[in-house]
């Protein structure tokens, strides 16, 4: 019997409640591709466990326009905008920002893997005790006057880029009761131009906080999900310095990573 969407009252819902509604749906899933169905490597847009995906989520077709047209008048990146130093979020108030610092590498790659060149990568993320530097950001955690938490690097020749910052922590928000985020790093690529731009979000692995974390269940595909999460690599430890982390975003193919649809904000 497929999967029925339950009334909907914001916030009020107990973990418990949001829980099952993520495991029906991920059944129903994992049903549909026993029967031959094609596996959901991205995210539903209409996913009733993530409370404001209900009223957001589109209900027309896209609207399809001509890219070079747009192109044509929207301002682009070259490499000599970004300096070197904006990929350490580290050094850029006067003393070091709290928490553990961490390096966080990888390349970016099309679905051939083929390195994806010379492109802007920028990165936002929360303190390490999960605050952002944001106005809807009111949330009882400390904001720390050494860091602001965003980045942004072009990829090298091979596709990669590297970032130091602090590990962010993880918040709650107001999706259900007790709702918490697991730690995450924003990412975004931009490609060419703005009407290319992508966007989606890094994990750290283990967290105890994804079975239950209605963004991250919203890809029904327990591979596809997977692979926004980062693994720990000691070689991209840097001694006596920082932790290291490795995240290849991949943009096309069956191995691409998901990413996400411009009305996602948490
Ligand atoms: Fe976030």
């Amino acid at each position: 019997m497929p999967f029925e969407k339950p009334s909907v009252v914001p916030g009020r819902e107990t973990q418990g409640a949001v829980s099952t509604e993520i495991r029906d749906i991920e059944a129903d899933a994992a049903r549909r591709v026993r029967q031959g169905g094609a596996p959901e490597l991205h995210p539903r847009r209409d996913y009733p466990p993530y409370r404001s995906t209900v009223l957001r989520h589109p209900t027309h077709a896209l609207v399809r326009v001509d890219p070079e047209e747009v192109e044509r008048v929207s301002p682009a990146f070259g490499h000599t905008d970004v300096n070197e130093l904006e990929s350490d979020l580290t050094i850029q108030h006067g003393g070091e920002p709290l928490g553990e610092r961490m390096t966080v590498s990888g390349r970016v790659l099309d679905g051939e893997g083929r390195p994806v060149r010379h492109q802007l990568v920028e990165l936002w993320q929360a303190n390490a005790g999960g605050r952002y530097v944001h106005k809807r950001d009111q949330h009882p955690a400390p904001l720390d006057p050494n860091f602001t938490g965003v980045g942004r690097v072009i990829t090298g020749d091979n596709g990669e880029y590297k970032f130091t910052t602090v590990k962010p922590g993880a918040y709650p928000w107001k999706n259900h009761v007790n709702a918490w985020r697991p730690a995450h790093i924003h990412f975004s690529l931009f490609g060419n131009a703005f009407t290319q731009r992508l966007v989606t979000q890094m994990y750290f692995p283990g967290d105890p906080l994804f079975a239950l974390d209605p963004i991250y269940q919203s890809i029904a595909d327990p591979a596809a999900r997977a692979r926004l999460v980062g693994t720990y690599d000691h070689d991209v430890s840097v001694s006596q310095w920082s932790l290291g982390y490795r995240w290849d975003i991949v943009l096309t193919g069956p191995g691409a990573t998901w990413m996400e649809g411009e009305d996602a904000h948490d």
